[in-house]
């Protein structure tokens, strides 16, 4: 590891994602601009992407009528990493807007994401949305070709295609085959960045088969967490009959074996210390916070959150002016039925809980439902007591690593954090909370807001550390590594 400094593809890389790393909007002179994205998977991504030459295949998300219209340059004032990505490295894929609702919408927010994240009883399961994802998937697929054509044929460098996400879980299978029938090798690797859910929830789905065909169409297919890995091996045993190895991770299909790998993704540690130093102060109180920062998701526990937090002030008055729990909900998916009914079960309860303790100085809950700057984000995690990670499922939860690596302030403050969520598995030190359990919630928080400091400094020491090696970077590296395109150092040496 210690000879490896630049993260870089042996092959070019061609990343397909259900979103491009940007957005496309109109100015109001009517052309294209594009909006960075500010995630970690871009900033680590990307790079590899420009370094190695290669492209990335998403929904650009705007309908465009002139198909053919050219994509944007990047802004010469854009500093983010996908300000490099010229305009044609990156295929747009073209879907018609009532596929698309069907398939992102229907498919994947109403079926995928509650399944996959246990949760069958609000999942709906129509025809009408697999058959649209089935189409989806497919048109990725042909978007993908394009840019797998224009890469130079180069025997030693085979291009590494990397597909993310529940979104495309059929997309390998025509990839594959593509590439087959028109003689262009290529890796194929997948990573889910939600959980895997046990067989009995799986196989709820009509099309299960087919699912885990598709992704078996890759060469590698990667989880967070061993947990799912083994989900997904036990899957291909008992619905496709798979001959399975659960101790190397490995599924045979189709005369081939495929690996199975656990890569718990990381976040860009350093990215988020720098804020963390320069963020000005933005919470004006003497009151200790409490911090849940969350996109608006029935997943994330917050209706539990809220429970739990009431239950603090019952059973603990001493906190009664003292401290308030500060709720970030980021809208998301809004036009899905399930998330508009949380957003009103949401402000119902945080004006009842407020009704119920506020005193002329004091709320108990402060909820800002709408997105916030970077540099705010970093201040909250920062100048936070503790900082609350609750969900119900979750692939893995970067909030609770964005929240360690901000936690500069000697002595820190406390991280709480659900064991279903992929974070739960690997931060050890944080103190773990069951959501489900309200009354026990409600203690864990109390235990973090009575912590003496210096069992408070080993436990984020330990925390911190953990997250500044296994950051983003590390990430990317280990699935390159475990595609087997992982470039080191001595490759650039003998390039010269
Ligand atoms: O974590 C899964 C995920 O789909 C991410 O890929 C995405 O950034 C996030 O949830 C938000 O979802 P959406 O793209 O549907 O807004």
């Amino acid at each position: 590891e210690g000879i490896i400094h630049v993260v870089a593809s042996s092959g070019s890389m061609i990343v397909i994602s259900n979103r491009l790393p940007f957005v496309l909007q109109r100015n109001k002179d009517g052309q294209l601009v594009r909006k960075a994205s500010a995630g970690g998977l871009v900033t680590a991504v990307a790079p590899v992407v420009i370094n190695g030459n290669g492209f990335w295949v998403g929904w650009p998300g705007l309908h465009l009528e002139n198909p053919d219209e050219p994509m944007p340059e990047s802004d010469p004032d854009d500093i983010t990493p996908t300000a490099g990505l010229k305009s044609n490295k990156v295929i747009p894929v073209q879907i018609d807007p009532k596929v698309f609702d069907s398939y992102y919408n229907g498919c994947c927010n109403a079926t995928f994401w509650p399944l996959f994240h246990s949760m069958p009883d609000r999942a709906s399961f129509k025809g009408e949305h697999w058959k649209n994802y089935v189409t989806a998937n497919k048109e990725f697929a042909e978007c993908t070709l394009k840019a797998l054509r224009q890469l130079p044929k180069n025997a030693a460098d085979v291009p590494l295609i990397w597909v993310h996400d529940y979104h495309l879980m059929l997309a390998a299978n025509w990839i594959r085959q593509f590439s087959e029938d028109e003689n262009i090798p290529c890796k194929l690797g997948f990573f889910l960045h939600i959980p895997f859910p046990p067989w009995d929830i799986f196989r709820l789905f009509p099309w299960s088969d087919e699912i885990l065909q598709g992704m078996l169409a890759c060469d590698m297919v990667g989880f967070h967490i061993t947990d799912y890995c083994l989900n997904f091996v036990d899957c291909c045993q008992r619905n496709l009959g798979c001959r399975v190895d659960r101790k190397n991770l490995l599924v045979e299909h189709g005369g081939r074996s495929v690996r199975v790998r656990p890569l718990p993704i990381g976040i860009p540690f350093e990215r988020f210390v720098e804020l963390a130093e320069k963020a000005p102060k933005v919470i004006s109180t003497n009151q200790k916070i409490v911090l849940g920062v969350d996109r608006l998701d029935y997943t994330k526990g917050l209706v539990h959150r809220l429970l739990a937090f009431e239950k603090l002030l019952e059973k603990h008055p001493e906190h009664l002016e003292k401290v308030s729990l500060l709720q970030v909900a980021v809208p998301s998916r809004t036009d899905v039925k399930e998330y508009q009914e949380l957003k009103e079960e949401m402000d119902q309860l945080v004006g009842r809980i407020n009704g119920r303790f506020t005193t002329p100085n004091w709320s108990p809950i402060r909820y800002i439902y709408g997105c916030i700057s970077q540099d705010e984000l970093a201040a909250f995690y920062r100048d936070s007591a503790v900082g609350l990670v609750t969900p119900l499922r979750d692939g893995m939860n970067l909030v609770a690593k964005e929240f360690v690596a901000c936690q500069i302030n000697i002595p820190p403050g406390v991280l709480i954090v659900s064991p279903f969520a992929g974070a739960g598995e690997t931060m050890h030190e944080a103190l773990i909370c069951n959501p489900y359990e309200i009354d026990d919630a409600s203690e864990v928080i109390h235990r973090a807001l009575t912590m003496p400091e210096d069992e408070r400094i080993l436990r984020m020491n330990y925390l911190r550390r953990r997250e500044k090696l296994n950051d983003v970077n590390y990430w990317t590296k280990s699935f390159l590594s475990a595609m087997g395109s992982l470039q080191t150092q001595e490759d650039y040496d003998d390039i010269g």
